[in-house]
């Protein structure tokens, strides 16, 4: 593996409450088999002033999840269930105008796509200060200020100017980062980023990052960091879920998880890194694919796909657990988690 965790220990600040608790998060579908479960009881809490990953395969629950939180599931085909508070406000069962208020002001999110979420008829500039106009209720001045402040600061040189740019007129990273501007503008408490550097190449990715935890430190705010990429989240997050047919099957802080992957998929994951430094071991990958929702078995969801599978695995459901006493930040859905640690399959 040719990945180095960042050592970002001393970023989250403990004494505040969770800026995101999710608490048995479910969200079921409306689909060609009826009602259908895509995501099922997610636990998950963002400690203020920290970055918390979600890592999984395609298909897995990603979006689903961040959208639920976002309150931009579709009402009529999709029925959300369990508890999502924002700074301790409960937002499930909240109404489409309360959301839109908490939209942008508390919560923001960029998507991996930005060129499709900038509206290709107006400039940058007034994309961001509708932002602030919104949500703020200040004069077409102020907010134009702001804007320009805003794109400065994600480093768009000559902002001033650029900000009667129309978003054909930038690249793909400059879109990103105006995206981030958006974002960012009405200092949220909670920032979801879901994919936020795939579409762009390596070298503007690991910019984009830079700005990303630049941006964390600065402004006081938390990010759910949603990615397939390990090394993504090697260099951003604090602490990571693992995200796998709906549901969380290994939760950890980020070194503990790198060190010390406890559930066969994470190490699949792993093991699935390529190292550019190895040209002669063959590329590993985990055979098979995540299965449709309304197939998923009712035990392990895991276990068809598993080398290290047993009876045991198809018995009943498996709850998430700490790897207790050792490490109660650490938690993983595997009931041979013990046995597979003592023959040292896992870490
Ligand atoms: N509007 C919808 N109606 C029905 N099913 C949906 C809808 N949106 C998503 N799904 C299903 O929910 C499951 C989870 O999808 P989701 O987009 O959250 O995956 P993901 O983990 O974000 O994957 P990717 O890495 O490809 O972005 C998939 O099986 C998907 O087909
Ligand atoms: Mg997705």
């Amino acid at each position: 593996m040719s990945i180095d965790v960042v050592d970002r220990s001393t970023s989250a600040r403990s004494d505040a409450g969770p800026v995101l608790q999710i608490e048995g998060l479910s969200v079921d579908f409306v689909t060609d088999h009826g009602w259908t479960r895509v995501v099922d009881g997610i636990d998950l809490s963002i400690p203020a002033g920290s970055v918390v990953g979600v890592v999984g395969e395609s298909g897995s629950g990603k979006t689903v999840t961040s959208l639920a939180v976002m309150g931009l599931l579709p009402g009529a085909t999709s029925r959300v269930s369990g508890s999502i508070r924002v700074a301790g406000r409960e937002l499930v069962g909240m109404s489409n105008r309360e959301l839109a208020e908490v939209r942008g002001a508390e919560v923001s999110m960029i998507f991996q796509e930005p060129r499709r979420s900038l509206d290709p008829a107006f400039t940058v500039g007034s994309q961001i200060a509708e932002v602030v106009r919104r949500h703020e209720g200040v004069d077409r001045k102020a907010a134009w200020k702001r804007a320009v402040e805003m794109l400065d600061a994600v480093g768009i040189a000559d902002a001033t100017r650029r900000a009667h740019a129309y978003p054909h007129e930038f690249s793909g990273g400059m879109c990103q980062r105006v995206m981030l501007a958006i974002a960012m503008v009405c200092r949220p408490k909670l920032l979801i980023a879901d994919e936020p550097t795939t579409a762009l190449d390596v070298t503007v990715q690991a910019q984009m990052l830079d700005l990303m935890r630049d941006v964390q430190q600065q402004v006081d705010v938390s990010i759910l960091f949603i990615t397939h990429d390990l090394g993504v989240v090697a260099q951003m997050c604090d602490v990571v879920n693992v995200m796998y047919a709906g549901q969380v099957i290994e939760s950890a802080p980020v070194e503990s998880l790198f060190l010390s992957p406890q559930h066969p998929y994470t190490q699949g994951l792993l093991d699935a890194i390529p190292d550019h430094r190895d040209r002669l071991t063959p590329l590993k990958s985990i055979p098979g694919a995540v299965p449709a929702p309304w197939d998923w078995p009712q035990s392990c969801r895991f276990a068809p796909r598993c080398p290290h599978a047993g009876p045991e695995c198809e018995a009943a459901s498996i709850p998430l657990s700490s790897i207790a006493p050792a490490d109660s930040l650490h938690a993983v859905r595997c009931v041979r988690a013990n046995d597979l640690f003592l023959e040292g399959i896992t870490g």
